[in-house]
This record gives C-alpha cells, sequence and structure tokens, in this order.
C-alpha cells in the first residue's frame, strides 16, 4: 500500500462506519442502492444454464450515465419461459401493452427503487449494466418480485443452553438454508410473489414447501407466522439471473423463534426446488446465494447476534 493511500485510511474508516450506522439504522434499500452499487453475480459471465457469454461491462462502466459507445449486448430470452402462465409475453408486440412502473392488474410492476426508465420500449434495470439484453430466464420485464423468509433461533447446546462466541461473547444465531436446485448455492428459503399474492402468504408458503415439505405441524407453522416477521429489506437483489431489462426485487422478512420451542423444533426436509435444508451458524464466513448474506446480517445486527 502507498504512503497516500495509507493516509485515507481513516476517513475510509470512518466512511464504513457512517455506512454500517445508515444500515443499522434505517432501511435496508441502502444496502443495494442505484448509483453505488455495481452488480457482482450478474456481469462478465456465462448466462446461467445457457451458452451466452454476456457483453464486458467495466466496474465503471455499470452506471447508465457513464457513456460506453461500443455497448453490444447480446438479446437472449431462454427458450423455456416461452408460453408459460407466470412469463410476460416477447416485446414488442401488438397485443401485450404493460402498464410500466405501476400495478397492472395483478402484476406488480413497481420497483422498490422508484420509478425505472425505459429505452425502445424495454424496462431498463436500476442498477446498470448486465452485458445481456432480452429477460435470460426471467419470467417479468422489468422487477421481477421475490419473498424470503429468514427463519432464525438462538443455536443451543445439548442442555439447552444459548452458545456464544468465545471472541465476541455475542449468541451464535442460526438460520434455515436451502440449497438451491439451479445453482447449487446455499440460499434463504425464497419463491416468486404470485400475481396478487399478498407477500405474507408467500413467505409461509415458500418456507412450508422448500424447507418442511410436510403439513402435519401446519397450524404450529400457520401460528408462528401469523405473529409477525421484522421487515430487514425490500430492494434489488444481485441476481445471477439479471438483465438489462429483467431483474429480481425481494421482500426479506426476520421471523425468530426466540426460546426455540416453535419452528427451531421441527425436523426440516427439502422440497420443491431445495435439494437440501439445514439450519445453519449464522457468522462472517456465510457465503449464500446472491446478496442474501448482506440480508441476513440486517438479522445479526438486528438482535445483536456474534457475526
Ligand atoms: C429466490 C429468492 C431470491 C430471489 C432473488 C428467487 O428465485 O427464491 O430467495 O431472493 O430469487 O435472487
Amino acid at each position: 500500500m502507498k504512503s497516500s493511500e495509507l493516509s485515507l485510511l481513516p476517513l475510509l474508516c470512518l466512511l464504513l462506519t457512517l455506512e454500517k450506522t445508515l444500515i443499522s439504522g434505517q432501511m435496508m434499500s441502502s444496502l443495494v442502492k442505484p448509483g453505488i452499487f455495481r452488480h457482482l453475480m450478474c456481469r462478465n459471465n456465462m448466462y446461467p444454464r445457457s451458452s451466452v457469454l454476456r457483453y464486458p461491462v467495466s466496474d465503471d462502466q455499470v452506471f447508465w450515465s457513464e457513456p460506453y459507445s461500443d455497448y453490444c449486448p447480446p438479446v437472449y430470452t431462454s427458450p423455456h419461459i416461452g408460453g408459460q402462465v407466470w412469463a410476460d409475453p416477447p416485446l414488442p408486440s401488438d397485443t401485450f401493452r404493460p402498464q410500466w412502473n405501476q400495478l397492472d392488474g395483478q402484476v406488480n410492476r413497481k420497483s422498490f427503487h422508484g420509478a425505472y426508465k425505459l429505452k425502445d420500449g424495454l424496462p431498463l434495470n436500476p442498477i446498470g449494466r448486465t452485458g445481456l439484453s432480452g429477460r435470460g430466464s426471467l419470467g417479468r420485464w422489468g422487477p421481477n418480485h421475490a419473498a424470503d423468509p429468514i427463519v432464525t433461533r438462538w443455536k443451543r447446546n445439548d442442555q439447552g443452553a444459548i452458545v456464544t462466541n468465545p471472541t465476541t461473547g455475542k449468541n451464535i444465531l442460526q438460520m434455515v438454508a436451502i440449497q438451491r436446485s439451479d445453482n447449487k448455492l446455499w440460499a434463504i428459503p425464497g419463491g416468486m410473489v404470485d400475481p396478487g399474492e399478498n407477500v405474507s402468504v408467500t413467505l409461509k408458503r415458500e418456507f412450508t414447501e422448500e424447507a418442511l415439505n410436510f403439513t402435519d405441524k401446519a397450524n404450529m407453522v400457520e401460528q408462528f407466522f401469523k405473529e409477525g416477521g421484522v421487515q430487514v429489506y425490500q430492494g434489488y437483489v444481485d441476481d445471477f439471473r439479471n438483465t438489462d431489462n429483467a431483474w429480481m426485487e425481494t421482500t426479506a422478512l426476520n421471523f425468530h423463534d426466540e426460546d426455540g420451542s416453535k419452528v427451531g423444533q421441527l425436523e426440516l426436509m427439502a422440497g420443491d426446488d431445495a435439494t437440501s435444508v439445514r439450519w445453519t451458524d449464522v457468522d462472517s464466513d456465510l457465503k449464500l446465494h446472491a446478496n442474501h448474506a448482506d440480508i441476513v446480517r440486517e438479522v445479526v445486527i438486528r438482535r445483536n447476534a456474534h457475526w
């Protein structure tokens, strides 16, 4: 490191502390903010389940405000979404006229990051370039809305006492994580919000389908979710499927079983889009799909848990 860089260190530390305070203090959308956040997962790679290479985009070419005159991303929409009930028809079209930036019948075409722009009749990714036009494997043009339940309990020993980390002295949090069948990464057991569906219904449905896969404790699970979760994030997700014209957004809520007597007791069983499910210790080594680890970090801050 150069000495000029060293002298910047205190300022950097201050900025990082401020950012942390901001994140813990208020809105999570500060995690993935248009104009600051640059794509990590959906740039400079092969589009998943295809042989389509994204057009190169360097760190400083991500934002639409940066000129990039040679930018010429391939157009790709996965053949498997054609004709699916959950997917939009192709564009341009004489008959399909989506109502952008609003509730379009039952389909929510609003972004949590404000009004997105349109270019040549197609919605523009609010973060910036991804190196790919079209919808890729996402069903909707513009925002595709998901919901993520972060179900947590405290880690306990055989005697039932909460386990703390010897270094930080803080309680260790555990969360239910599933292994996604599409990219094999561990993730929050979330899913897509169906048209017209209330997010609270999606949260319970996805958790039950992906992590429990049975219904014999249905009443208890129902009650646990009804008691309510704490919203920890609402906004853009740095998903590997995002394109210049279609992207993921999510609403994430934390459902915490404080004494471990409810969902904390359940045997987990992988189902639906999950190949595996487990209670996972939460700490700074946690590697999850997309920016799920950042979302979980917010739960850690709120619960003052070990990280
Ligand atoms: C997943 C959600 C995730 C979203 C964005 C959906 O397929 O079910 O858990 O937040 O994609 O990556």
